[in-house]
């Protein structure tokens, strides 16, 4: 996709999506406070499917298709240390030292929250607390970037001049969205400047920003899952992702608590 439509929302459409995206941040939080040595990605599935539930939302991401892969087994992705994104949950524990990123999806009604955080289990080195402290700030450069007037790569540009004064890479592969009715809507919103299109933005614009950062090269490699991204040499990588409404005050956080 290059030049599309970007869907504006109402102030009302606006409030829908905050009421999904903080389902999303709620879920979030619980699976912070529950990731500890020991537990299963499985289980963190078991519970963020039972939230959803509970809160009258559909899970996003279940039955999920991107290009011709299988539909998305889970509520959430789980992705463990040197696993970028779209990791699946199942049997693997989690260990002291592991970081795991988290993405959540909800669709409540009909609109879409998609927001994703990476959480240490128990106590981590002090390489991998950098790399998430880093792509967390990156993820909030790129945020401040979200007003309108300014151009998209404005945000990729903020989130990749971050993340590469660090020394660390962003993966090209995957790309943050606009978000509505549906999970992925125009515009791409690639986390590196000088790709394709570069439209204004607008109040009434809603978009997710996820900047995924490896702490060697951005190259990754897909596992037989057909999911599972990895990074190619095998480092660390981190993910944090927050949907956000351009408005004429400036960017409104709606996946926060
Ligand atoms: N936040 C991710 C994205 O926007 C999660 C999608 S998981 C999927 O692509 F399974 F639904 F693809
Ligand atoms: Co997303």
């Amino acid at each position: 996709m290059t030049e599309a439509l970007i869907i504006l929302k109402t102030a009302r459409e606006i409030e829908i999506l905050r009421e999904a995206n903080r389902i999303v941040a709620q879920i979030l939080q619980k699976l912070g406070e529950v990731v500890a040595p020991g537990i299963t990605t499985g289980e963190l599935d078991k519970i963020a499917c039972a939230m959803i539930k509970n809160a009258g939302g559909k899970p996003a991401f279940k039955g999920y298709r991107m290009s011709n892969r299988r539909p998305y087994p889970a509520c959430i992705c789980s992705s463990v240390n040197e696993q970028v994104v779209h990791g699946i949950p199942g049997s693997r524990i989690l260990r002291e030292g592991d970081v795991v990123g988290v993405d959540v999806g909800v669709t409540y009604k009909g609109f879409v929250g998609d927001a994703a955080r990476t959480y240490p289990v128990g106590t981590i080195s002090e390489e991998a607390q950098r790399l998430l402290r880093v792509t967390k700030e990156s993820l909030y450069k790129g945020i401040e970037q979200a007003q309108a007037g300014n151009r998209l790569q404005q945000i990729s540009a903020a989130v990749q001049g971050h993340v590469e004064s660090h020394g660390y890479s962003v993966v090209r592969d995957f790309v943050g969205h606009g978000v509505g009715r549906k999970m992925h809507e125009p515009p791409q919103i690639p986390n590196f400047a000088g790709a394709g299109w570069n439209p204004r933005l607008q109040p009434g614009m809603v978009l997710a920003l996820e900047p995924m950062v490896n702490e060697g090269s951005w190259r990754i490699k897909l596992l037989d899952d057909e999911w599972t991204a990895i990074t190619a040499d095998g480092k660390l990588s981190a993910h944090f992702e927050h949907s956000i409404a351009v408005t004429e005050n400036g960017p409104y956080i709606l996946s926060e608590l």
